[in-house]
């Protein structure tokens, strides 16, 4: 595992929010190997109980499951009264850029009050110690520039608006309790699957992110793949985003609960690979892994969308050692496995 730690706090148990979702499931599987107990909060309005029966495929461990709404106060003081916890990952929060522009507001109740009851109720409970799912989104349009962490923020839409004020109560949380602590993650694209094949990215609904779209292509539930945009100031004219092995952001969260203590104040990292991937060249990729093709049409831009965004993982890598161990390849490789395991998701 990439993400080495000397100051390690030891076994905790971990609230996960959103643990029954893409990256949450695959954070609870790095959790339980690395020692944690897990507790599960999810509503299942996007996460699959499924996943968590995966889970304990995976490790021999069903986490501990509370099917409750962060927004739902009482409730959630209910989870804490039941379990002594030590830690928070919180990941639960809708999280679709075109659907925020549409229902902005449900954004910020779910987003931001989700993440404000949460952080009471953890609050009242004495448990002060945080990591954040936050975005790359924040940082909205950038030049040919790889984004560090201190990359002016300019968010484009509600969603990233949304991450950015949650940021911001954690961070002031931090500056008036001496005894909070938290970790921020930006991500920026997460893709792939569990190596197993046993979990995957199974969206409700239409996929609005590029691979699991790619996936139901490549295992002829959809006709083709729609590029959203040919005429960006790139080399080919499709958009650049920085594609990262979610087996490898999971592992991030495992390094973030070792070092959330660190210091005080909140500490902010960005977890990319520092590599840039145009649509074309990843449904290229994803055709190679696949060993199909995949028929595409390119059509107008996406509202809201950036021509490129890299991230700058300097910081990260200096801190904690972390570093992403899989390439574009195998993230393609493994989405592909999942999919072709699970043409229908976890219905199969
Ligand atoms: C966005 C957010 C990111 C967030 C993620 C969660 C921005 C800039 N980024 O990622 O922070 O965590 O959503 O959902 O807001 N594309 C196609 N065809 C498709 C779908 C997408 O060409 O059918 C293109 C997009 O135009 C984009 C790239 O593929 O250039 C990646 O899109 P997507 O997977 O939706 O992720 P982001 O929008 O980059």
């Amino acid at each position: 595992m990439s993400a080495t730690s000397d100051t390690s706090i030891g076994p905790q148990r971990v609230l996960v929010t959103g643990g029954a979702g893409f990256i949450g499931s695959h954070t609870c599987v790095e959790l339980i190997e690395s020692g944690h107990d897990v507790v599960v909060v999810d509503d299942l309005s996007a996460g699959h109980a499924a996943a968590l029966d995966r889970v304990r495929e995976i490790t021999g461990t069903r986490p501990v499951f509370e099917r409750v709404d962060i927004t739902d106060a009482a409730a959630l003081d209910a989870v804490f009264r039941r379990h002594s916890v030590d830690a928070i990952i919180h990941f639960a929060a809708r999280k679709a850029v075109g659907e925020s522009t549409e229902i902005p507001l449900d954004y910020f109740d779910t987003n931001v009050g989700g993440t404000a009851s949460l952080l009471a109720a953890a609050r009242r409970a004495g448990v002060h110690r945080i990591v954040f799912s936050s975005s790359c989104s924040i940082y909205g349009s950038t030049g040919a520039h790889d984004l560090d962490e201190s990359a002016p923020t300019a968010p484009a839409n509600p969603y990233a608006w949304s991450k950015l004020a949650c940021e911001q109560m954690i961070e002031q949380a931090c500056r008036y309790h001496d005894e909070q602590r938290a970790v921020s993650l930006r991500y920026f694209n997460p893709i792939g699957a569990h190596p197993s094949g046993l979990l995957g990215e199974d969206p409700h609904g239409t996929p609005r992110n590029v691979v699991p779209y790619l996936a139901q292509v490549a295992v002829g539930r959809r006709e083709r793949l729609q590029v959203f945009g040919g005429d960006y100031p790139t080399p080919d004219g499709s958009a650049i985003r920085d594609y990262v092995h979610v087996v490898d952001i999971a592992r991030g969260h495992v390094a973030a609960l070792d070092h959330v203590d660190d210091q005080p104040g909140m500490q902010l990292f960005n977890l990319g690979t520092g590599q840039g991937t145009s649509v074309l060249e990843l449904r290229a990729a994803f055709a190679a892994a696949a060993d199909r093709d995949i028929p595409y049409v390119v059509v107008d831009r996406r509202a809201g969308d950036v021509p490129r965004l890299v991230a700058d993982i300097g910081a990260v890598r200096r801190a904690w050692s972390w570093k992403p161990e899989y390439d574009l390849a195998t993230m393609c490789r493994d989405a592909w496995r999942f999919q072709k395991s699970h043409p229908e998701g976890y219905r199969r």
